[in-house]
């Protein structure tokens, strides 16, 4: 395997993500990689002292301001307030000065040094041995962790020893709000520069965070601030404990402002003698409870804290954890990076997701400020399938969020001129945020992605019960909306065609029957007409409240079935391929071979009506269709069209790589799958796309999942508990094993190169499984073992590229470089 990190630097542990070296060049990466958060409060990884940075980085999931858009030439329509994620008050700050000499880690002479991550326990650690500019050498090591049982709360350690002679030691513990990352030196952090790069969040440029009360207790070093957002009027309440324990003598401070909350402690600290300080740290957010009220309830959180004990909360900790892994684990022997490598990203998904409830989950989950703090279709396609074959609980609340969202997405669709809802493309109050509708609010199959997610949570779990109260509704309103969107032609035979739309592809917009919507749209208007029967079958009660609540009609749900049965699917006799909309096939194609690398992505050198008139993409958009919906396609199709596009396809977005790799898997590219697996894998990890310093690529980390239990592993949720299973185990790995929960039982499947194995872990269910054609039932007690013959066709190397061809016209394919 190629090796995407230095191991020097990075060594290969399977659970632990660990640096032997600091290096100020990559802060913004480091940041990132050593964030901690559990889906409610993120902390980068910055380090502790505060000065030298990236992006220092706080996030509260949700808490944003809003602005109004500024359209240069307004339209009826477009989206009208502007919602960015707040950087908050950073409460990891703990300078620490010897002699009164400060430690700066760009600048300092380190004896040692490592930090590392550990995925079991939550725990990032650090451990330096610092020689100060008068020779002195000090031990410094120091924790910090937010944590999974506790929503609100985040648990730092910091402990200096001096090894060698007595000296004066200062540690300043500060909450200081940096007014959307300009620094206390009024730095603005590098997030925030110059450029258009539309991934990054907007730039705020006037105070956004209006100080509302501080407070500090001198006698227990207790402080804490309180803000409202000017605009959007949320309100944030952030407390600090402290705790110190040494032998040496020592005095404290405490001082408050408007901006800035500090502890200090000044040390007599002699050799070999610990200081030791304890920081609990408290986060609140509310959309306009005033702060006083929300430190009312930091207090509560901070208290309960100081009653358990450092100790009990990392137990707790641990224990969640490893409930976790249980659950979740994957696991490939032999193959100590990878593995590594994946526990990474499933541990990301899970910091992303845990405690989001009531919130969406954001692109860069609590992170980074990349875009915006906002959440996408990420969240149903990329995440959830992760959430509710593994951790069904954290995918209901996810539902849930967008259920919350209803009304807004129905208003949303009256603005639109449809019926039914009408989901924002990007948002985090329910509003769509989206400024460019082209690639925004066209995209209308989030309305698709949506239901499939409900449909995959109702199917895996069986739990009905949230189905018939209020998933129902989401069906209803979204199988309207396609219906009312979409119209017949009744020349050849009478077709539902959906115009003027974007697909998942934004490198190709506003076009007529985009084959994934059609696609998705049709499942979509499918699933409702099937759910709402079956509920009236079910739960009379339950279907009369929802007629009456929705005012269905039976013509209605007549319909969506013969919108769903006449869907147009544009599909190319001649290539055998399914063209990405209905006049893909006749624009010109780009020559990505030809394209030099400082035009890569091209959504940064090249105007999007360049790119719009070419057959190029920005990432999987058909062969996503293919893995969605694989009933809906024959073998052979799956291949043309993955051969079709995968020379075309950029993978200029993180989305992409994940969803070829799996449909490479399926069709028999292995080495390819393994490839782009493999730079999904390291995305982050080694920075592929040049910006994880703006937040982990969430739903890669996601598709990682998908991409091992669906890519290599096989595993297909056809619905209704058709479970099927056709695996491709990459050629270097002995085995690979992944679980599932499924109708709350949990099962663990091994792939092997011979064989497949099912054992029950958890639960009392008996589980039906097409393997390979053959059905097999397991069991508590009764593990099934299937033999395999191979890992399914086999192509060897890439896809011919189409240039060359003919079309159906007869004139030829031909691909060029704009501009070169
Ligand atoms: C992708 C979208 C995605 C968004 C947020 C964009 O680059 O094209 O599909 O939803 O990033 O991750």
């Amino acid at each position: 395997m190629r090796d995407f990190l230095d191991r020097s630097r990075w060594p290969a542990d399977e659970w632990r993500l660990t640096e032997r070296r600091y290096d100020a060049g990559d802060l913004g990466l480091t940041e990132t990689l050593f964030a901690v958060g559990n889906g409610y409060l993120g902390l980068r990884g910055n380090v502790e002292e505060g000065r030298d940075s990236h992006t220092h980085g706080t996030f509260v999931n949700g808490f944003h301001e809003t602005w109004p858009i500024q359209h240069a030439e307004e339209a009826f329509g477009f989206a009208r307030v502007g919602q960015t994620i707040v950087n908050a008050p950073d409460a990891k700050i703990i300078r620490l000065y010897v002699d009164d000499e400060p430690l700066l880690l760009s600048v300092a002479d380190l004896h040692e040094y490592e930090r590392s991550l550990d995925l079991r326990d939550g725990v990032l650690r650090r451990r330096l041995l610092w020689r100060t500019p008068s020779g002195k050498r000090v031990l410094v090591e120091s924790t910090r962790m937010v944590s999974l049982e506790q929503k609100h709360l985040a648990v730092m350690t910091f402990e200096v020893t001096l090894l060698d002679d007595p000296a004066p030691v200062a540690i300043s513990s500060q909450i200081l709000n940096r007014q959307d990352g300009e620094d206390e030196y009024h730095v603005r952090h590098k997030a925030m520069g110059e450029g258009s790069d539309p991934r990054k969040a907007e730039q705020l440029t006037r105070r956004v965070l209006e100080p509302q009360t501080n407070e500090g207790d001198s006698d227990t070093g207790r402080v804490a601030l309180g803000f409202r957002c000017a605009e959007s009027g949320m309100t944030l309440g952030v407390m600090a404990d402290h705790d110190i324990v040494t032998e040496n003598e020592f005095t404290s401070r405490v001082v408050t402002g408007d901006d800035l909350a500090k502890t200090t402690y000044r040390v007599a600290a002699q050799p070999g003698v610990p200081v030791r300080l304890t920081k609990t740290v408290a986060y609140h957010t509310s959309r306009g409870v005033p702060s006083r009220e929300l430190l009312d309830r930091c207090r509560r959180t901070l208290d309960r804290a100081r009653d358990l004990g450092v100790p009990e909360l990392r137990a707790e900790q641990r224990t969640w954890l490893d409930a976790f892994w249980a659950r979740a684990d994957v696991e490939v022997p032999g193959q100590p990076e990878v593995q590594q490598a994946i526990r990474w990203n499933l541990f990301s998904i899970m910091q992303a997701a845990a405690r989001a409830e009531g919130q969406g989950i954001p692109a860069k989950g609590v992170t980074g400020s990349g875009y915006g703090g906002h959440y996408f279709w990420d969240t149903e396609v990329y995440v959830m399938p992760f959430l509710t074959y593994t951790t069904p609980r954290a995918a209901r609340n996810a539902l849930r969020f967008r259920y919350s969202l209803l009304d807004a997405a129905r208003r949303r669709a009256g603005q639109l001129a449809q019926k039914g809802a009408l989901f924002p493309w990007r948002t985090i109050n329910g509003e769509e945020a989206s400024a460019y509708y082209a690639a925004g609010t066209a995209q209308y199959h989030i309305d698709a992605d949506i239901a499939y997610a409900l449909s995959q949570y109702v199917g895996a779990t069986g739990d009905v019960e949230f189905l018939d109260r209020e998933g129902i509704d989401v069906f209803v309103e979204t199988a309207r909306l396609w219906a009312d969107l979409g119209f017949w032609r009744s020349e050849e035979g009478s077709t539902f065609h959906i115009h003027g739309v974007t697909g998942p592809d934004e490198y190709t917009t506003v076009v007529n029957d985009n084959l994934y919507t059609n696609v998705m749209a049709r499942f979509n208007l499918r699933r409702a007409a099937e759910a709402v029967r079956t509920l009236q079958h079910s739960n009379p009660t339950a279907y009369a409240d929802a007629k009456a609540r929705l005012s269905l009609t039976d013509e209605e749900v007549e319909e969506w079935g013969r919108a769903a049965r006449n869907m147009s699917i544009p599909f190319d006799e001649h290539l055998g391929i399914h063209p990405q909309d209905s006049h893909f096939l006749e624009r010109e194609m780009w020559d990505l071979d030809h394209t030099p690398l400082d035009k890569r992505p091209l959504l940064l050198n090249y105007h999007p009506l360049v790119i719009y008139r070419f057959q190029v993409l920005k990432q999987a958009d058909v062969v996503l269709a293919l893995f969605l919906q694989g009933e809906d396609f024959t073998p052979e199709q799956k291949r043309a069209d993955f051969e079709y596009y995968d020379p075309i396809t950029t993978g200029d977005s993180t989305l992409s790589a994940v969803v070829q790799s799996i449909i490479a898997s399926e069709v028999g590219y292995h080495d390819l799958a393994y490839r782009y697996f493999l730079s999904a894998l390291f995305v982050d990890l080694a920075d592929r796309h040049g910006n994880t310093s703006d937040g982990v690529h969430v739903a890669s980390t996601g598709g990682v999942w998908s991409a091992v239990a669906a890519g290599f592993g096989g595993f297909r949720d056809l619905g209704a508990g058709q479970w099927t299973m056709d695996p491709r185990l990459p050629d270097d790995w002995e085995s690979l094993t992944y679980r599932l929960t499924l109708r709350g039982t949990r099962v663990r499947v091994t792939v092997r190169p011979d064989e497949l194995e099912l054992v029950v872990e958890d639960g009392q269910g008996h589980l039906a499984f097409e393997v390979r054609g053959a059905e097999v039932v397991v069991g508590p007690d009764a593990p099934v073992t299937v033999p395999l013959d191979g890992q399914g066709p086999r192509l060897e190397g890439e896809p011919p590229s189409p240039i060359g061809t003919r079309r159906s016209d007869g004139t030829i394919i031909s691909a060029i470089v704009p501009g070169a």
